[in-house]
């Protein structure tokens, strides 16, 4: 994983977005392309989960040429120590735990963000998982549950169990994405810890990428609602890293949309897919003030699954 840091920009990682970045997503961003790893959403392993079964779900080839990483996210070591040998045997380049899922069901369970509560057993749950495996085990941290008071804890908790680098997103489950991402914690990180950091939360343009890195210097970046909002992003901000401009080709994100859509499962119902593409333009209708008026009346669209997307590509290929 060493050799992932020892680039000359920064690598550029796809956040997890269960719900949004969703196996279609992501499948059709990687067209675009521009991001160095993408990642899944969290999969489940609930006590009692039978992993051979649960891995199944993963496939390490969704954004390849791109790898992905399986995020998982449980609180059993034992069991979360299994799934990566499954996850490992499907091919997974890397394995990241989730240890900031705010979900009132998961966390019930003591998994995802609940993590951060214990810092005794995010060392267990992670060092199991970095046991279990010859490929790299990572986590992706809030900056603590309620408040931030073992906020050292939870990073040095993670370092000790081996992983190979910690992605931070400084806001903790109690702020949920209310306030701003307090960045001001990454550089913390960034300086107590030996493995490297990446920063991730509010970055939504290659200014924003630049600023994360001047103000925390840590090692690499994550975008996720960014880049629902602005496909194009990775490459904007390489681009930015070299000193250059990246002209936009509308006609790739027109090819993106058109392979989101081919994703829609066979039986998937009308209104259903009509939905998947709103919740699309809900973000891609953010990108500027012109397709932001228009937001809400496409929003509240009753047209059939093609008039809608024909509508979109239209307004895209005038406005984006
Ligand atoms: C709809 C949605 C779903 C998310 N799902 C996950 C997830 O499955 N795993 C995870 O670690 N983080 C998840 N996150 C958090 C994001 O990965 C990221 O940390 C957060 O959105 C801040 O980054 P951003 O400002 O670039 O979006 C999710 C965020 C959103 C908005």
């Amino acid at each position: 994983m060493s050799s992932l840091f020892n680039t000359p920009y920064p690598p550029l990682f796809l956040a997890p977005m269960e719900g949004v970045a969703d196996s279609r997503f992501r499948k059709a961003i990687a067209y675009i392309g521009g991001f160095d790893h993408a990642c899944t959403e969290f999969l489940r392993v609930p006590t009692g989960g039978h992993v051979v079964s649960l891995a199944k779900r993963y496939d390490p080839n969704e954004t390849a040429p791109i790898p992905q990483a399986a995020q998982i996210m449980g609180s059993d070591p034992e069991l979360m120590g299994a799934m990566c040998l499954e996850l490992a045997k499907r091919g997974a380049p890397r394995i990241d735990l989730n240890c900031g899922c705010p979900s009132n069901t998961v966390t019930g369970r003591g998994a995802g963000s609940s993590l951060l509560k214990d810092p005794e057993l995010l060392y267990q749950v992670a060092k199991s998982m970095v046991d279990s495996v010859d490929i790299p085990v990572t986590a992706k941290l809030r900056s603590g549950f309620l408040d931030t008071s073992l906020f050292k804890e939870n990073l040095m908790a993670a370092q000790e169990s081996g992983i190979a680098f910690l992605t931070l997103h400084p806001r903790t489950k109690a702020e949920g994405y209310g306030p701003p991402a307090n960045w001001d914690l990454i550089a913390e990180a960034k300086n107590l810890l030996k493995i490297p950091v990446v920063g991730n939360g509010d970055i939504l343009n290659a200014k924003h990428a630049l600023n994360m890195l001047n103000h925390t210097k840590c090692d690499g970046l994550m975008i996720g609602r960014g880049s629902v909002i602005n496909p194009y992003i990775f490459w904007e901000i390489k681009a930015c890293f070299e000193g250059s401009h990246y002209t936009r080709n509308i006609g790739d994100l027109l090819t993106f949309l058109t392979l989101f859509k081919s994703h829609f499962e066979a039986d998937m119902r009308p209104k259903v897919r009509v939905n998947k593409l709103k919740q699309l333009v809900s973000f891609l209708f953010k990108a500027n003030e012109t397709l932001l008026e228009m937001r809400n009346n496409m929003l509240a669209d009753t047209s059939s699954e093609d008039e809608y997307f024909c509508k979109v590509i239209k307004i895209l290929k005038n406005h984006y």
